[in-house]
């Protein structure tokens, strides 16, 4: 089939997502729309056609959607459109993250025609998988997407469904119980708050977190530019060390097609 244009969607806290999701799209160089979820949810439904393609990425939160994307993609309407769904995990492991991606695509008109699970950075916990995606990783995508292309060009909407990895039901969401705080080299500058998608810092008191609105999503720690926002203290710190203990070896993409 001939792609027409690409609709790269993906939500990214603190940038894996993003990069790997920009990645496949660009090894198809067609007119491209981006929709990124941290910047704001789709407000209204994304209508797209037969000849478009859409790269859905996202990051894996305890093992499934992050909850803020679900009802962005639920707004995601196609026409046979062909998908192609991305998943960036953070060495432990994306358990339901690409089934739920898939099942919430398939009867809202796509037809997912490849599935990759990806290694990135763990954005709690930034020993594990440190540095990733690497050059590895990101030939990976480039050999994934190149893999995608030759399989869209003999693209039927009748031919045989992909299969992911995953089970349903799904595990359950919980928001993890960690979350960052501001420390006192906070200069006020607001970017954190301009940023957050769960509304969780005031902006008058940027140095604070609502930690019952928190997704703990680290968006807020990367652009803070004094460095003040992180992840701290004990119990953060004897998880991190246990985590690091049981997840820290290399795990490598997992590709659907
Ligand atoms: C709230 C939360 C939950 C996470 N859950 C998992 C998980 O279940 N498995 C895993 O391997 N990584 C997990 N991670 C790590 C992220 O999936 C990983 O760091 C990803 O690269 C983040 O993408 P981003 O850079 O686009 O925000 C979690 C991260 C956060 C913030
Ligand atoms: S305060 Fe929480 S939800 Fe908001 S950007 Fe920071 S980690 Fe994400
Ligand atoms: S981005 Fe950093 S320095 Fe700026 S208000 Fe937020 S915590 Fe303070």
């Amino acid at each position: 089939m001939r792609i027409e244009a690409v609709h790269q969607l993906y939500f990214s806290a603190t940038g894996t997502t993003k990069t790997i999701v920009n990645e496949v799209g660009r090894c198809f160089s067609k007119k491209t729309s981006v929709h990124e979820l941290l910047r704001g949810s789709l407000e209204q439904d994304l209508i797209l056609g037969a000849d478009d393609l859409l790269i859905v990425g996202m990051p894996v939160f305890v093992g499934r959607v992050p909850a803020l994307a679900v009802p962005s993609l639920e707004k995601l309407r196609g026409d046979n459109t062909p998908a192609i769904l991305v998943a960036v995990y953070g060495n432990r492991d994306y358990e339901d993250a690409l089934l739920e991606m898939k099942n919430l695509l398939e009867p809202r008109g796509f037809i997912v025609v490849a599935a990759a699970a990806f290694v990135a950075q763990h954005s709690i916990f930034p020993r594990i998988a440190a540095g990733r995606p690497d050059a590895a990783d990101m030939e990976a995508v480039r050999q994934f997407a190149a893999g995608c292309a030759r399989k869209l060009e003999g693209f039927s909407a009748d031919g045989p469904a992909v299969v992911v990895k995953g089970n349903f039901p799904y595990r359950e969401y919980a928001v993890p119980p960690l979350k960052p705080g501001a420390d006192e080299s906070c200069t006020r500058c607001g970017a954190c708050a301009a940023t957050c998608p769960a509304g969780a810092i005031p902006e008058d008191a940027p140095q604070e977190t609502d930690t019952e609105r928190c997704i703990a999503c680290g968006a807020c720690i990367v652009v803070c530019p004094a460095r003040s926002r992180a992840f701290r203290g004990r119990q953060y710190e004897e998880t991190a060390a246990v985590f690091f203990r049981n997840n820290s070896a290399r795990k490598e993409p997992e590709i659907f097609i």
